[in-house]
């Protein structure tokens, strides 16, 4: 069949996006074909489309969309036509209409949750779970410090990091979104300009600085970052908004007594179907009991996406996006 998506053949600006007329295949063994409703925006996308993480060309774009399936693979089971399914994964290609993908990545959209906040909830908040449930696993009394506290990931984050006990520091570059940092959990919010960032944070946390840091800009704060922590304390790097991080001797954590550091990629949170559900399970239950909201802020038509990356990478955006095929 033929259906309408994005597509890519070199590394550059929003403006490498085509909007074009493509095959889709039928869903091969294990796959559903599922036609798109909501495509949620994620900043990897950007990485994707820059080349930060090399794709073959042609290349599609996007790891995450919420739609119904309309045929079934040999082999499936579990799933079936008409079923409302979000996913997260790669290869990306779900800034297109219609697109195979594999069953067992997969799950069935709940039925007090719109396509469109499935989208813009999965990939963003599977990360806000594994990052305070798995890379650092949040303790009640704990203080942490979030970067982009009223994005994407940020405000799902905030709000959950609150919800498990924690006094949360949030770092944003507005003062509308410090509001709506303020207003998703964060206990005290910094503006990024700030100069002293880490002696900030220690007036805020009796001198002791922060147990964790989730940090996801990357290259312009890592020092930073480890400036704020605590002794042991735990430097999550998830993200390169600024740009990856260099290189850094391991020095560094001795210097500041005994630091942790990891670099997370949901995938390999979320590798098998059993943890994929476990994951899901979990996100979906503070979506259903009211712990998380889902700001949908912005929207646009998926033949503009060129735009959404724009706003995105220009700090134009707070909490979730969402393409609209
Ligand atoms: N490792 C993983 O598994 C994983 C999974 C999902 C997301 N991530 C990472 O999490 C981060 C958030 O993703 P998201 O999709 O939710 O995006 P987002 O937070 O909605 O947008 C990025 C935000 O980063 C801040 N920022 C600071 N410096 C920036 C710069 N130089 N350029 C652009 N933005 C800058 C901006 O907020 P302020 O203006 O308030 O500073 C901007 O709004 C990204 O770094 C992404 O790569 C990682």
């Amino acid at each position: 069949m033929k259906a309408n998506a994005i597509r890519i053949r070199e590394y550059g600006g929003p403006d490498v996006l085509n909007y074009e007329e493509v095959d889709v295949a039928e869903p091969a063994e294990g796959e559903v074909r599922i036609r798109h409703t909501a495509i949620g925006l994620n900043f990897i996308d950007t990485y994707h489309r820059s080349g930060l993480y090399p794709m073959e060309f042609p290349a599609g774009l996007g790891s995450e969309a919420a739609g119904v399936i309309d045929a079934v693979g040999p082999g499936v089971t579990g799933m079936n036509e008409g079923d409302r399914v979000v996913y997260t994964g790669l290869p990306p290609d779900s800034y297109s209409e219609v697109r195979t993908f594999p069953a067992q990545k997969c799950v069935l959209i709940p039925d007090d949750v719109t396509d469109e906040q499935a989208a813009a909830v999965f990939l963003k908040g599977l990360t806000a779970w594994y990052l305070l449930r798995r890379s650092y696993p949040v303790n009640q009394g704990d203080a942490v410090l979030l970067y982009a506290a009223a994005g994407g990931v940020g405000l799902l984050a905030s709000q959950w990091a609150k919800h498990l006990g924690a006094t949360v520091i949030g770092i944003v570059s507005t003062s509308e979104k410090a509001a709506l940092a303020k207003d998703s959990g964060c206990d005290h919010v910094l503006m990024a300009d700030n100069p002293d960032i880490p002696g900030a944070v220690r007036e805020l946390t009796g001198g002791e600085g922060v147990a964790a840091v989730y940090d996801s800009i990357g290259k312009d704060t890592f020092f930073t970052s480890l400036d704020c922590l605590r002794p042991h304390g735990v430097m999550v790097t998830f993200g390169n908004a600024s740009g990856p991080v260099d290189p850094f001797a391991p020095a560094e954590l001795a210097k500041r007594h005994s630091l942790y550091v990891t670099r997370p990629v949901l995938f390999d949170f979320i590798g098998t179907h059993e943890h994929l559900k476990t994951a899901a399970g979990e996100l979906f239950q503070v979506v259903g009991n009211g712990v998380v909201t889902i700001s949908v802020n912005q929207r646009y038509p998926l033949q503009d996406a060129a735009r959404a990356h724009m706003d995105l990478e220009g700090r134009k955006t707070t909490g979730s996006t969402v393409l609209i095929p």
